[in-house]
């Protein structure tokens, strides 16, 4: 029997005798799925990094909506460990480049036709992760076919707070004062950067109680996704140098454009206060 998608509404449950271990993991499906398209021999590593990226992705996308439910009830202990769970996972993530990095140039020139035009700059998962931590942008959604479920849960996230309001909206409920026009914004919209809210913050640090600690762990998620795609554009550099990419940007370049781009703002800004 197969284990639900956690992503999905219903969950199918276990019947039966106690399952194995290959058959509890699904090991025989899990392993038969990394289908190679050349004879390089660098082929299987660049498949494994990109599926193991997607798994962790996926569940990502389960921690944050477990997080944001804490955030929204203003569980603050809970709200703790489930950021430190998906920090640890942000840092696994960005090691996996060491390993990428082991990949000469020569390798992937070699694999390159055999990809077409395929990136994962399509990846769905990427693009609703980038939506669940505040990105909006509707030109995303729209690159995915009309009825698909991807298209869909980007979309759907993008019209739901983010993970920053939902902080927002756990402060406001431990009585920090959050700006209305902040807390009831319009959350399709990017986030405007406001002055009203670095004073908040000032004042959740000068507190230094668990909220600035819950405060600090989203510093820290913010500062490792944009790690991610630091490690992403030097291992990219390494790899292809100043060649474009198979989704057709400019490659580096175009990734250099993602740089240095806060998903929690304030966060960062309230420091320069004083
Ligand atoms: C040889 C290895 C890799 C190369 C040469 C490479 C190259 C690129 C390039 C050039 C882009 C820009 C879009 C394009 O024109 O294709 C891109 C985007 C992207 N890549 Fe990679 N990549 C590699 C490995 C990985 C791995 C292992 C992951 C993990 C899932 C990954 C995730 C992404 C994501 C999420 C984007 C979209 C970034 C954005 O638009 O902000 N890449 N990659």
């Amino acid at each position: 029997m197969l284990l639900g998608d956690p992503r999905s509404p219903s969950h199918a449950t276990a019947t039966g005798p106690a399952p194995t271990y290959a058959e509890y993991l699904n090991l025989d499906q899990l392993l038969s799925v990394q289908f190679t398209r050349s004879d390089v021999a660098d082929e299987p590593l660049f498949i494994a990094l990109h599926q193991i990226c997607e798994l962790w992705f996926k569940q990502l996308l389960h921690e944050c909506r477990g997080l944001q439910e804490r955030l929204t009830a203003a569980d603050l202990g809970q709200s703790v460990r489930l950021s430190r769970r998906i920090l640890a996972i942000w840092s696994v993530i960005v090691s996996q480049f060491d390993v990428l990095e082991t990949m000469p140039p020569g390798q992937f020139a070699r694999l390159r036709p055999h990809l077409g035009t395929a990136s994962a700059f399509e990846s769905a998962q990427f693009r609703e992760l980038e939506a669940v931590l505040g990105r909006r942008d509707a030109a995303v959604a729209v690159r995915y076919p009309p009825d698909s479920a991807a298209r869909q849960r980007i979309a759907a996230a993008m019209a739901r707070p983010s993970l920053y309001d939902s902080l927002l909206t756990m402060l406001a409920a431990l009585g920090y004062l959050i700006p209305e026009r902040r807390l009831h914004r319009d959350v399709t919209r990017p986030v405007e950067p406001d002055a009203e809210l670095e004073s908040t913050f000032e004042k959740v640090y000068a507190d230094d109680g668990t909220a600035a600690v819950l405060c600090e762990l989203f510093t820290d998620l913010d500062e490792l996704v944009q790690l991610w795609r630091y490690r992403h554009a030097k291992a990219v550099e390494r790899i292809i140098g100043g060649k474009r990419g198979t989704a057709g940007s400019s490659g580096v370049g175009y990734l250099r454009t993602t740089l240095h781009q806060p998903a929690f703002p304030e966060l960062w800004t309230f420091r320069s206060q004083r």
